[in-house]
């Protein structure tokens, strides 16, 4: 796993510029980066699509404004996030909403701002009749049986292992349904194997020739990104194989389908940083320990995938001289006094002293707004290039 993170001296020096102006721990994104990968999913040929931004990655509204005007849409699981949306001028067409275990008055709440509904399972899909007859839905598919299901960072999201969307079975209950005009799939998070994506849509093409209203297909997000560079996840191929998945679709529905995307992470992930500074160092177990003025509540992918969050380092030496230093083993460790406060554990880091700057890497997607409240730090400020 490579640790370092390579910053142009342009970003080190905006940095350095708001550390002058402002002590605090930050986040500060590149807007410019952001807006090319929303671009690259609006080059997927395919029409009609629309590409729906997973709010739950970043919900800052700086973030979400700079997407809205990059020219994409909203997939949302939460009221809150319904409300922030709305407030920042997205409509009903803009909005996918799909969650799970969905009460009544979030039924309702999300019908009434016009967004297009998924739902998660047989018995969700009974209430949305019995609340609103007749009006049209998605359903969220869990087609684990039809394929060799894998598993990603946080588990799996299809098969028997997996709690969400409808069973094959249960899908097969509906054929006909004129109410159900669409079929979603969510595959697995940080998935960077076309071909494997490919073969769960393919399943669920097969089942969309159960219901005669069919209007559209989503396949979710889950497009890797991945902290040491080992590869890049190839839109443009992924794009032209589903399109000419949907092509081939729409020729024998005799109409077009609309594509929904829900990239989340790959969208602002690699665009985002987390900026703090050094305030303690100790030595234990011949073990570099570095204490920062943040907690991991402030930058919480560390405590919620322990196992699997690795965010890459640079050091801004207060004094250059210290620039090219060997690297030895370290942690870096957050302000309170949780025992499992730390922000990265067993990196390589050249030695720090007081006052250097750390900067956590691929920090725009699941970091900010996944804040706590826990142990009681403020959320961090947010910055934008
Ligand atoms: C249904 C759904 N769509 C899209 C996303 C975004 O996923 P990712 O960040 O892996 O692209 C998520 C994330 O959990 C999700 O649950």
């Amino acid at each position: 796993m490579k640790y370092t993170l390579s910053l142009s001296e342009h970003l080190k020096n905006k940095i350095q510029e708001i550390v002058d102006l402002d002590s605090d721990p930050f986040y500060l994104y590149d807007s410019n980066k952001i807006k090319q990968t929303c671009q690259k999913f609006l080059d997927i040929p395919y029409s009609p699509k629309a590409i729906h931004f997973a709010m739950m990655a970043n919900s800052t509204p700086q973030f979400i404004k700079i997407i809205k005007e990059a020219g994409l849409s909203l997939f949302i699981n939460s009221i809150m996030h319904l409300d922030t949306a709305q407030q920042l001028g997205f409509t009903g067409k803009d909005i996918i909403y799909a969650a799970s275990a969905m009460e009544k008055k979030v039924m309702l709440r999300a019908h009434t701002s016009g967004a297009l509904v998924i739902l998660d399972s047989l018995g969700q899909f009974n209430q949305w009749c019995k609340l609103l007859p007749d009006s049209p839905v998605g359903l969220r598919c869990n087609i684990g049986d039809l394929v060799v299901p894998r598993k990603t960072i946080a588990g799996y999201f299809i098969g028997k292992d997996s709690r969400l969307g409808l069973t094959t079975e249960s899908i097969e209950k509906l054929t006909g349904d004129p109410r159900v005009i669409g079929l979603h799939i969510y595959v697995g998070t940080n998935i960077l194997d076309i071909d494997y994506f490919l073969a769960c849509y393919r399943q669920i093409v097969k089942l969309s020739a159960l219901f005669p209203k069919l209007q559209f297909l989503d396949f979710g997000g889950g497009f890797g990104l991945f902290e040491d560079s080992r590869e890049e996840f190839d839109v443009k191929k992924y794009g032209s194989s589903v399109s000419r998945l949907m092509n081939q679709l729409s020729e024998q529905a005799g109409h077009p389908i609309k594509l929904f995307l829900e990239p989340g992470r790959i969208i602002g992930g690699d665009a985002g940083y987390f900026i703090c500074k050094v305030v303690d160092i100790k030595e234990c177990a011949n073990q570099q320990l570095i204490g920062v003025n943040a907690s991991c509540v402030q930058f919480p992918r560390p405590l919620f995938y322990p196992d699997s969050a690795f965010h890459p380092i640079s050091i801004i030496h207060k004094t250059p001289s210290t620039n090219n230093a060997p690297l030895r083993l370290s942690s870096v460790y957050g302000c309170s006094t949780y025992s499992q406060d730390f922000l990265a554990r067993n990196v390589q880091l050249p030695n720090v002293a007081f006052d250097d700057i750390v900067v956590l890497g691929y920090a725009g997607s699941y970091c900010a707004t996944a804040h706590t409240s826990f142990l009681g730090f403020p959320t961090a400020k947010e910055y934008f290039l």
